[in-house]
């Protein structure tokens, strides 16, 4: 009986634990998405149809896969260029690599575009992206045209998996 208490104890601490390091992920980073992403992607994550993609209501259907979250940090640390369609909009811009941004400050700054512009699609338990996962996906620096193909086959496995995912689902 102590043990069950004690495990309900510890359960309760664990799940509060997990919450409080969530806000904390989710706080610390909307000064960077507001100075630096919200230019293009503009503050509510909604783009500008035709020059820069929505991040808003798009990229949590990508996570639903563990090849989107990875998807993600290659994005933000290697940049893009090429032909892209969101939501039925094409896209040929140029997204600038932010390498140069701390490996916490783009996990938050990917964890408030994923828990305050994306939380309706979020798959049930998501874990938000971690300083250390960002480190790890540093290693590989795309070219353009990988980061391209990396897309399309992102959005190919979605397609698969989640039908319509990432091209008609939201809004
Ligand atoms: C100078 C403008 C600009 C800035 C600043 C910018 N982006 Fe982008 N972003 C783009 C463009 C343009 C694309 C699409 C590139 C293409 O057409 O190949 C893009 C694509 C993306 C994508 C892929 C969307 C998808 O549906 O696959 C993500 C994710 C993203 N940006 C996140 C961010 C984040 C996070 C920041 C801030 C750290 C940021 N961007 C800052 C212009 C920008």
């Amino acid at each position: 009986m102590r043990e069950v208490k004690i495990g309900i104890v510890l359960g309760a601490g664990l799940i509060v634990l997990a919450q409080l390091m969530t806000a904390r992920a989710v706080r610390a980073e909307t000064g960077v998405f507001a100075t630096t992403c919200a230019v293009c992607h503009q503050p509510t994550g909604r783009g500008v149809p035709g020059l820069y993609p929505p991040l808003a209501d798009t990229v949590g259907a990508y996570v639903r896969i563990p090849a989107g979250r990875r998807y993600l940090m290659d994005v933000v640390l290697d940049g893009m260029a090429g032909r892209i369609v969101s939501h039925d909009v094409t896209y040929n811009g140029l997204m600038p690599s932010f390498a140069n941004l701390g490996d916490g400050v783009l996990a938050a700054t990917l964890n408030h575009v994923l828990f305050k512009l994306n939380r309706r699609l979020l798959p049930a338990g998501f874990k938000p992206i971690t300083a250390s996962e960002v480190r790890g996906a540093r290693h590989d620096k795309l070219s353009a045209a990988a980061m391209s193909r990396e897309r399309a086959r992102l959005m190919k496995s979605l397609g698969a998996k989640v039908p319509d995912a990432a091209q008609s689902e939201a809004r």
